[in-house]
């Protein structure tokens, strides 16, 4: 299987590994057919993300989205980080290999239950996927 640079580059290298200590919003989601399991951590100061961490426990190819994903959403906006698809982590990544794309899809999974962790802590409506 051929992956990009830059998704071997954030698997050797992830960013953001680790967990946020009074985090926030966390989101876990798992893939049944796998079995890989990722976990989100948000630190959260008015409405925009100012901290970002993950665990992964999957393949290659979800270690780099988290990394990737969790990157690409720091600084960003709470409906900003809602609208990050799990296209735009690939795209990042320079692309992944069309049966990998279910991995990129539980980053996008993991920060929508991070958000609507955070959203029911704060007694909001969580929103709908
Ligand atoms: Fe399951 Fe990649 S093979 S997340």
């Amino acid at each position: 299987m051929d992956y990009s640079k830059k998704v071997m580059d954030h698997f050797m290298n992830p960013r953001n590994m680790g967990s946020i200590e009074n985090s926030d919003g966390i989101g876990e989601v798992g893939n049944a057919k796998c079995g890989d399991i990722m976990k989100i951590y948000l630190k959260i100061d008015t409405g925009v993300i100012v901290g970002a961490k993950f665990r992964t426990f999957g393949c290659g190819a979800a270690v780099a989205s988290s990394s990737m994903a969790t990157e690409l959403i720091k600084g960003k906006t709470l409906k900003e980080a809602w609208a990050l698809s799990n296209r735009a982590v690939a795209e990042a990544l320079d692309g992944l290999p069309p049966i990998k794309m279910h991995c990129s899809m539980l980053a996008e999974e993991a920060i929508h239950e991070a958000i609507n962790d955070y959203r029911r802590k704060q007694g909001l409506e969580p929103w709908d996927e």
